[in-house]
């Protein structure tokens, strides 16, 4: 049994300790919003927060990540829309949408650590891949959640 705490709930996985966080996440906790992309973690599509680093869920095992605290997409928007969230809504940025939660988690942690970051900053960070190729308008989203 694997102990986290996920969206500030204590979970207890009963599956095999080398199962991808991904996955525990998706299937055990219902927690659909958090993708699976690549698999290799190449694209981002499965970004969260553990312990206050964005991190590629698909290569992170529930036994690595024993003890930890994750934040999950659901988790960031609980109560009300995170600001990289109504940034990214005001700045018309999704188009199909499947990358966006991944992105938003590493936007996300980035601006908690650099709340006005330069592009090449986020270009440093943001290396999740859309293929709607939307880059332009999300880093300056970014910049204006930050704001
Ligand atoms: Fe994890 Fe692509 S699914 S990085």
């Amino acid at each position: 049994m694997t102990r986290l705490t996920v969206n500030n709930e204590a979970v207890e996985y009963r599956m095999p300790p080398e199962t991808p966080l991904l996955w525990a996440l998706r299937d055990a906790s219902n927690l659909t919003g958090t993708k699976y992309g690549c698999g290799t973690g190449s694209c981002g599509a499965c970004t969260v927060d553990v312990d206050g680093r964005a991190v590629r869920s698909c290569q992170l095992t529930i036994a690595a990540a024993e003890g930890a605290f994750v934040t999950t997409i659901e988790g960031l928007s609980r109560d009300r829309a995170h600001p990289v969230q109504l940034a990214l809504i005001a700045g018309n940025v999704p188009q199909c949408g499947y990358c966006i939660p991944g992105i938003t988690m590493a936007a996300a942690a980035l601006l908690k650590r650099d709340p006005m970051p330069s592009d090449a900053a986020i270009r440093a960070a943001i290396t999740n891949i859309c293929r709607c190729g939307i880059y332009p308008r999300l880093i300056e989203a970014i910049q204006r959640a930050g704001r």
